[in-house]
């Protein structure tokens, strides 16, 4: 068999002649011209092959199978673990970058995409970065040194803030905000459950992590949430400058909340 046949035989059982491609391209180590100029020959690789169809079939995401996240147009490294980054998560990106803080704290850092673009697009920044996640801390400091950035975000390993006590000009997050016995599509059950949920109604680490920014005094304080969650959390946050913004898809996505001053 060739390679061009082992990946007209993927395309057919997987449904997907791209995650086709992607996945022999994965297992090659071949980029898409590669591909093309090597398709003639003998396909050596055909029972790997098999089980990444497999593991594709039984819905695991592309993502975690490459280890391989695409995010701000970098490629991070993802593994399960820590959540796969959503391109709406971006925009919360653009806004912290629009206020240039000089001092952030993330909470839920995950894979570290947030506080990683931040600190490769801010000169001088320093982050603290938490997450309860030993796992997701991992992935996130990989990716810290692959962007060489390790030197700008402490990694701490706590529940939100617990035991920091430092001051910043900016709290971000994107916390979990799904809630507890809402049913998912078979794909999210890969990822890590304390990632997605946020509490029965859904809201309650969104409305946490305002009470720590309260508390702590801190200039801006912006997070993703759910596209259902704006009233409840306009009510909370309803004696500050607040903002919120849709993604691309129009739904409400987040908040940029400000001290009146
Ligand atoms: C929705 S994921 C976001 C990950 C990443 N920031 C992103 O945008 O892709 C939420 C993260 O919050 C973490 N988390 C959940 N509860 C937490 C808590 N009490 N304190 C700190 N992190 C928490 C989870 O482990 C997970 O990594």
């Amino acid at each position: 068999m060739t390679i061009k046949e082992a990946l007209k035989e993927a395309s057919l059982i997987l449904k997907n002649p791209k995650e086709a491609s992607i996945l022999l391209r994965h297992l090659l180590d071949y980029d898409q011209v590669q591909l093309l100029l090597n398709e003639q020959k003998p396909f050596e690789k055909y029972n790997p092959y098999q089980t990444l169809i497999k593991r594709r079939l039984s819905h695991e995401p592309i993502e975690y199978i490459t280890e391989k996240v695409s995010f701000y147009s970098r490629e991070f490294f993802i593994k399960q673990g820590a959540l796969i980054p959503r391109p709406e998560t971006e925009i919360l990106v653009d806004y912290a970058l629009e206020i240039k803080p000089q001092s952030v704290a993330e909470i839920g850092t995950g894979s570290g995409i947030i506080s990683i673009m931040l600190a490769l697009l801010i000169d001088n920044i320093k982050i603290t970065a938490t997450d309860i996640s030993k796992e997701a801390l991992e992935i996130a400091k990989i990716n810290a040194e692959k962007f060489k950035v390790s030197d700008k975000i402490t990694f701490v390993h706590t529940n939100y803030l617990d035991d920091i006590y430092d001051e910043f000009d900016m709290i971000i997050s994107n916390p979990p905000y799904i809630a507890e016995g809402f049913e998912l599509e078979e794909n999210l059950s890969h990822e890590p459950q304390n990632a997605l949920f946020g509490g029965k109604v859904g809201d309650e680490m969104l409305k946490e992590i305002v009470d720590i920014w309260i508390q702590r005094k801190c200039s801006y304080l912006l997070c993703e949430m759910g596209y259902d969650q704006k009233e409840s959390m306009s009510r909370y946050l309803n004696k500050f400058n607040l903002k919120f913004y849709k993604d691309l898809a129009g739904f409400n996505r987040g908040f940029i909340a400000k001290r009146g001053f």
